[in-house]
């Protein structure tokens, strides 16, 4: 690793505007293992980000970090976690569990991890409104079956006594969103929100996904390997290879002329649409345990020289940052 490297390594667009989330240099360790390695990541009001890269990279590790669900033992470390302008960090554990309970909301790629099998639908509504503060069985209800009906769900009363198991994947996801938008977060993170369901549905899943965000004013984390999802859902987009954020930038500038060789690889993997492995790329994301001293990237890089096999390159630059030494563009290479 480069001892050089600037700790503020972040999605920066645009600093001046205030912002919900603030990370800086986040790691997230299992033992001495970083499956994520520093990451910097900075979202506004409302605002649309996406984290994208393969399977492997650390997208969930990320995202189960920010909302305080990381499995033990992983360990989270960073210079910088600010939410709303208040240093998480400082915070003690069941203060931070409790802010980033109900203040960020975090949906799954499957909807049997957010809902319980075991319980109706009405009865887990009925939990989450009582701990954001509805009181009153009734007032509990009359919520469960809003949030329901906005999220597209037909005949909300009588879905409050159905299981997950009796209803459909789209219909199990439009009730994982209603839920986490129960208790108002701020900020949403969705991790491959779509990818278990019928492409069909995918769609319909997105739209009404970026539809309750709008409505809710809310941030929206927004995971995926699509990028075809990606680029027409979040105004900006950070790019994660081996734990660490190799490109980030706004869109469409960033996937019109990407700088990264493997943002580059992503896009050029686009007419596969479904299909996660790279192409243009051959072999896969380094385990944690297998990464060189150099580039990451290096192993499989089309670009690669000499250099960047002992040699890690920082991420660096303030709108566009890129992490290479021979990035796509001349005009700024270093
Ligand atoms: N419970 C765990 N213990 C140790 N390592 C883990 C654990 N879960 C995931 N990892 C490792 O963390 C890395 C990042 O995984 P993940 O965040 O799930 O990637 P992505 O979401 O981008 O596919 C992977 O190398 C994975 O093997
Ligand atoms: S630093 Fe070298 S190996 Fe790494 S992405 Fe850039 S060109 Fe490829
Ligand atoms: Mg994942």
């Amino acid at each position: 690793m480069n001892a050089r490297e600037p700790i503020v390594a972040a999605a920066h667009a645009e600093p001046a505007a205030r912002a919900l989330l603030e990370v800086d240099a986040l790691s997230v360790r299992f033992g001495d293992v970083a499956v994520v390695d520093r990451v910097g990541l900075r979202l506004r009001r409302g605002e649309v980000l996406a984290l994208v890269g393969e399977s492997g990279s650390g997208k969930t590790m990320t995202a189960l970090a920010l909302a305080d669900l990381l499995p033990p033992p992983g360990r989270v470390d960073a210079a910088r976690l600010e939410f709303d302008g208040r240093d998480l960090l400082a915070l003690a554990p069941a203060a931070r569990r409790a802010l980033a309970g109900g203040d960020i909301a975090m949906i799954f790629q499957d909807p049997a991890s957010s809902l319980n099998p075991c319980f109706t639908l009405g009865w887990q509504f009925g939990e989450v409104l009582r701990l954001a503060g509805v009181r009153g069985r009734a007032a509990r209800r009359a919520a469960a079956c809003e949030l329901l009906a906005r999220a597209g769900i037909a005949d909300p009363a009588a879905r409050l006594h159905a299981y997950a198991h009796q209803l459909s994947g789209g219909m199990c996801q439009r009730a994982m969103l209603a839920l986490a938008l129960a208790r108002r977060p701020r900020l949403l993170i969705a991790d491959e929100p779509t990818t278990a369901l019928d492409v069909t549905i995918q769609a319909q899943i997105v739209e009404l996904l970026l539809q309750l965000q709008r409505d809710a004013g809310m941030a929206l984390l927004l995971i995926s390997h699509d990028l075809a999802l990606v680029a027409e859902a979040a105004q900006r987009a950070a790019v994660m290879y081996a734990g660490e954020i190799v490109e980030c930038g706004a869109l469409p500038r960033l996937f019109d002329a990407p700088r990264h060789p493997y943002t580059a690889a992503l896009l050029a993997a686009l007419p596969q649409h479904g299909d996660s492995t790279l192409r243009a790329l051959p072999g896969n994301v380094p385990a944690p345990q297998a990464r060189g001293r150099g580039c990451r990237l290096a192993p499989r890089c089309p670009r690669v020289q000499p250099r960047c096999r002992i040699e890690h390159p920082a991420l660096l630059g303030d709108a566009h940052p890129v992490r290479c030494f021979f990035p796509l563009s001349t005009e700024s290479a270093r």
